[in-house]
């Protein structure tokens, strides 16, 4: 018997979604041509696959870039690349994700700073097939996929809002779908349900997806925009530090239809500078294709649970 807030979802579901998705974004993916010089652009996990490219990318236009990285070595190689090859300044902080007090104060050192963000996008992220609980007693993904972007935009909302024009990006994914019946709030560290990695990976984007809500809300008016996006899929290390089947699995399967990234970066500068998503808000894109997400992501009752949860998971206020 399935209980009644499952019922609930299952009766939104409409197959054009789900149509759209499978169609994907690749083929009418957008480009914006125009330039980005001295503007400044935050990326979180610029350090391999899709936030690497998105870093390259707006660098080749002129962005100037902060990058929020857990490795200080790849961080220096980074922007080392970057200053030479586009002749940008490139700058690092270092927050492990998976510990909330390196989130809290690369937040805090923003916050304090005087730096003036165009772009923010939120990157970082993974993929994990193991439950793991983190030393703040999250389930993993959750906290790194969707805890960590909290964070970072709550903590700067203020400043971006009076700054009053960045635009925000969550790197989503339409995996936010396999949360077929919810983020299951009640238990967010699989105590009483089964752990998978589909379903935490989806509960992650799919709480993501409802922080956008708010965060749409609080922005409304001030000139700052939030949006999603499902990068494609694009070959990275996403998942490389699951198991062997799990790898065998993504090198011999997923890997194989994978696209390069620079498809998810190309859409990452269109969302993010070009003028045809000026004050476009609160959307969720499939590359640069406006679609509709999963009715879980759009309950606006769990949305408002959701906040007030993560403000005390994160040790914020
Ligand atoms: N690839 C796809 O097809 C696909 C599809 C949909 C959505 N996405 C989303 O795209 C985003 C980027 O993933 P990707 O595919 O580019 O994977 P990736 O190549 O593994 O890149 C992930 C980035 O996140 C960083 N990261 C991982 N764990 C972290 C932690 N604990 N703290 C801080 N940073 C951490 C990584 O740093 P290190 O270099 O140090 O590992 C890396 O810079 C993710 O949010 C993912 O869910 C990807």
């Amino acid at each position: 018997m399935i209980e009644l807030s499952k019922q609930k979802y299952i009766r939104q579901y409409r197959w054009s979604n789900v149509l759209a998705m499978m169609q994907g974004g690749a083929k009418e993916l957008k480009e914006c041509t125009d330039d980005f010089k001295g503007r400044l652009v935050v990326i979180t996990g610029a350090t391999s696959g899709i936030g690497y490219a998105a870093a390259r990318e707006y660098a080749s236009h002129g962005a100037n870039l902060l990058l929020i990285n857990r490795s200080e070595e790849k961080s220096i190689a980074l922007c080392d690349e970057i200053r030479q090859e586009f002749q940008v300044e490139c700058d690092y902080k270092i927050a492990d994700f998976s510990r909330l007090t390196e989130v809290r104060k690369v937040g805090k050192e923003i916050l304090y700073s005087d730096l003036d963000i165009d772009v923010l996008i939120h990157n970082a992220g993974i993929y994990s097939t193991k439950k793991i609980i983190t030393e703040d007693g999250n389930e993993l993904v959750f906290q790194i996929d969707y805890l960590g972007s909290f964070v970072l935009n709550y903590m700067l909302k203020d400043k971006l809002k009076a700054q009053g024009k960045a635009r925000i990006i969550f790197v989503n994914s339409e995996g936010h779908r396999f949360a077929v019946f919810g983020i299951g709030l009640h238990d967010p560290t699989y105590e009483k349900r089964r752990h998978s990695g589909l379903g935490s990976y989806g509960v992650a984007k799919a709480a993501q997806l409802l922080s956008m809500i708010k965060f749409v809300e609080y922005f409304e008016g001030s000139g700052v925009t939030i949006n999603a996006i499902h990068p494609g899929n694009v070959k990275t290390n996403s998942g490389s530090q699951n198991g062997r089947i799990y790898r065998w699995y993504k090198r011999n399967l997923i890997d194989r239809s994978a696209k390069d990234p620079q498809i998810s970066a190309t859409a990452l500068y269109y969302l993010g500078v070009s003028k045809e998503i000026e004050g476009v808000s609160g959307k969720f894109f499939n590359l640069t294709k406006e679609e509709e997400p999963a009715p879980p992501s759009l309950d606006r009752e769990v949305a408002e649970e959701l906040w007030h949860k993560s403000i005390e998971m994160a040790g914020l206020e």
